[in-house]
């Protein structure tokens, strides 16, 4: 039986259910709408706004790979070079990945990008175009060793604490503080006030913004 639902959100892209970890990987309320502005507006563009046409990015959670997409469009568009590495315990199969035609939904990008993303090789560099390398890591996030002072931004899309406790706590978080750069920052979907906690208590600067759609909130965290 396979782990994975496929379900249409509400601004018609899709997403997937766990039967694993009995959880969505979106928002219902709209999958690109949330990875838009989560990830790449409050995380990608604020760094973009700086002036930063470098950067170095960690995922947690590749999933879909919807968020390593719309990175890889971003850095086309605005000609940043970006090196990427997502943590992913569960890769999808092509049988459920090439169901998700978020190519067809992204004005500028194409089926290539999207395979790309999906065919490339786990474990090792690839260079899926001029100025966006990708490094997909098939580890669970809670044993890998990851670079100290290497990243700009996380992208933090791991599922709720409700589902996965363990992520969300200070002995993660603190390896994962250790690996940004100084001003270096970390955005989630996830503005629970015990994580918020978690984060201050590392020695981040939160920061509340507002959520995607009818959300009222979402983080990013600075690494002051
Ligand atoms: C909310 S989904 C990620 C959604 C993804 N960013 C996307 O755009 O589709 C969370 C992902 O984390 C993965 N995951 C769960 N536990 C993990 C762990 N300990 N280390 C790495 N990945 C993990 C799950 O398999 C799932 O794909």
């Amino acid at each position: 039986m396979d782990q994975w639902d496929i379900h249409k959100t509400g601004d018609s892209s899709p997403t997937l259910y766990s039967k694993k970890y009995r959880a969505y990987y979106h928002s219902l309320h709209g999958a690109i709408e949330e990875s838009s502005h989560v990830f790449i507006s409050a995380g990608l563009y604020y760094f973009q706004r700086q002036g930063n046409r470098k950067l170095n990015i960690l995922e947690m959670g590749f999933g879909t790979g919807l968020n390593a997409f719309l990175t890889l469009i971003s850095a086309t568009k605005y000609d940043i070079d970006i090196d990427y590495e997502a943590f992913e315990t569960d890769p999808l199969g092509p049988h459920i990945y090439q169901e998700l035609p978020y190519y067809q939904l992204v004005p500028g990008s194409t089926l290539l990008d999207y395979t790309q993303i999906h065919d490339s090789d786990w474990a090792v560099p690839i260079a899926i175009s001029s100025n966006f390398n990708l490094l997909k890591r098939n580890e669970d996030i809670l044993q890998a060793a990851i670079a100290s002072s290497k990243f700009d931004i996380i992208y933090y899309d791991a599922f709720a604490p409700s589902c996965q406790e363990q992520l969300w706590d200070s002995q993660l978080h603190e390896k994962l503080y250790d690996s940004l750069k100084p001003n270096g920052c970390l955005v989630t979907y996830c503005s629970q006030g015990a994580f918020r906690r978690t984060l201050q208590s590392i020695g981040y600067q939160i920061e509340k913004l507002n959520g995607p759609g009818k959300k009222r909130e979402m983080l990013r965290a600075i690494k002051i």
